[in-house]
């Protein structure tokens, strides 16, 4: 049977910087519900919503205080309903996030542990540890093991009576203790509250966190975990996490329609990743390796193998996402100014492809770069603070969308948005985009169009020259130049990221063919 997830091309809402309804400078879910014609025309099957939940935005919603809720920001539960009800009738699916390896420090489940004494049933929701290293009064002073948060910083912050809780990202998002059935009860509950509402799909964030070795083993030293680095450890991919996913799994398929949850499952091998969706797990997982992955043929040829291999051992859909609202926009990842747009433009091409689902995040279909020189004081991610300040974060990646050539957030909203926009993003608006021929915009709508008609089912290499790729996907050839000369090709063009000159593809170019 063929589900809607085999093949979509599935659009990431970063919603406080999508569209802004009510002018406040904060995006939310009038905003994005008046786009809908604009993600119906870009040609996208599907939106994941990243977190709108109740929560006090330590970590811009990640943080999520009320599990059931839409944060006042972004409205109520009936605009999420109303949003739901236009996507469905323009034909999108919706994915929502869900938040299961930490609360807000605000949910009132935290609350009431911290109100609680060691060792009762509340702390017993949360990892609470006695610490280590007693000093004259009685009070620990280290925390119980050596874990650090993702975030920097240790993993432990000390409760008013001196135990220890645990985070793995900032102190403000306590994780759950999943070998406790009251957790699994409630996120069976909260799965079952947003699907009675009519969700589609749930990107299940940080899904290799959930579970945590038995005793909390220190890692030891010489352990970096980067910020949701590939590292094996004691807290990320422990085996246990794949039960969680089997009972979600029956909990979906009870549900009619075509329900799907994809994991943000950052391990060491795609093998590990294969785990997650396996044919009782979960449906997809994220496949970051071009997310990751150098503008080169090599790299690029050693990704898709690796998750075709992967996934056809579970028989599930493979992967694609070249950028999301963790990592620095691809344009500027892959050189930025016109060297970097040209290889985005390549890479989409290159991408869009492939057989299987397709991740697209708000903004790269408008050949966005990162935004480097934000104002110290105006950042929010966590990782800038909890890095003392060395590591700039996320925030550049996270700046609100320029629907219009001007206005105080070039159409964004009413206001100012809450990060401010470089001064030359009307230029690179939607409305100075849209119709115009060669333009990033109408490359994206045409090649999702095509890809639409035309959907790919396999990649069989072609010989190629040097730094060049060469498949066909069962419906056209894709041809990409990752090297720095002009390569000689022949054929119908379908679609081509630039211009052929005399006949040949430049460099840092991608076309398709027919036939
Ligand atoms: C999300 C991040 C978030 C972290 C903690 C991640 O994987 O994508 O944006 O900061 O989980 O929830």
């Amino acid at each position: 049977m063929r589900h809607w997830w085999h093949d979509a091309v599935i659009y990431q809402i970063y919603p406080r910087s999508f569209a802004d309804g009510n002018g406040d400078g904060m995006g939310d879910l009038a905003g994005i519900k008046s786009r809908i014609p604009y993600l119906s025309r870009l040609g996208v099957d599907a939106i994941w919503l990243s977190p709108f939940y109740t929560s006090p935005q330590n970590d811009a919603g990640y943080d999520v205080a009320d599990f059931r809720d839409v944060d006042p920001r972004f409205g109520d539960l009936s605009d999420f309903d109303e949003l739901v009800t236009a996507a469905h009738a323009a034909d999108l699916k919706v994915v929502v996030d869900i938040v299961p390896n930490h609360s807000s420090s605000e949910h009132p489940w935290f609350q009431a542990a911290l109100a609680a004494e060691p060792g009762s049933p509340e702390r017993a929701l949360y990892h609470f540890r006695d610490g280590v290293a007693v000093d004259e009064d009685g009070v620990t002073t280290e925390p119980p093991n050596d874990w650090r948060s993702v975030f920097g910083g240790r993993a432990w912050t000390q409760a008013p009576d001196g135990q220890w809780y645990l985070h793995l990202f900032d102190s403000t998002q306590p994780d759950f203790n999943w070998d406790n059935p009251k957790v699994h009860e409630e996120f069976a509950d909260i799965l079952r509250f947003w699907l009675d509402r009519g969700v589609d799909g749930f990107r299940v964030d940080v899904a290799h966190g959930l579970v945590k070795e038995p005793g909390l083993p220190d890692v030891g030293e010489g352990l970096d975990i980067e910020m949701l680095g590939t590292t094996r450890s004691p807290f990320f991919d422990v085996d246990g996490v794949h039960e969680i996913y089997r009972s979600w799994r029956q909990i979906l398929d009870s549900y009619p329609g075509d329900r799907m949850a994809v994991a943000e499952a950052w391990v060491e091998s795609p093998q590990r990743r294969a785990n997650y969706v396996r044919g009782d797990e979960l449906h997809q997982a994220f496949n970051f390796d071009l997310l990751v992955a150098d503008f080169d043929a090599e790299s690029y040829r050693s990704v898709i193998d690796a998750e075709l291999t992967t996934v056809t051992s579970v028989d599930a859909p493979p992967t694609w996402v070249l950028s999301n609202h963790d990592r620095p926009r691809y344009v500027t990842r892959y050189g930025d100014g016109k060297k970097g747009l040209d290889r985005a433009r390549a890479a989409v091409l290159t991408m869009l492809a492939l057989p299987g689902s397709v991740y697209l995040y708000q903004g790269e279909e408008l050949g966005l770069p990162e935004v480097l020189d934000l104002p110290d004081h105006l950042r929010e991610d966590p990782t800038w603070h909890r890095s003392g300040f060395t590591e700039k974060g996320r925030d550049g990646c996270r700046v609100p969308l320029p629907w219009k050539r001007s206005g105080p957030s070039f159409g964004f909203g009413e206001a100012a948005g809450w990060l401010p926009q470089p001064s030359d993003w009307g230029e690179k608006s939607v409305e100075a985009q849209d119709g115009v021929e060669g333009s990033t915009l109408e490359l994206y709508r045409s090649a999702l169009a095509l890809r639409r008609r035309d959907v790919p089912t396999k990649v069989a290499w072609l010989p190629s020259e040097a730094d060049t790729l060469s498949f066909h996907n069962g419906c056209f050839r894709c041809v990409v130049n990752f090297g720095s000369q002009p390569v000689p090709v022949d054929g119908d063009v379908l679609l081509s990221s630039a211009d052929l000159i005399d006949g040949a593809l430049p460099s840092g170019a991608a076309a398709w063919f027919s036939g």
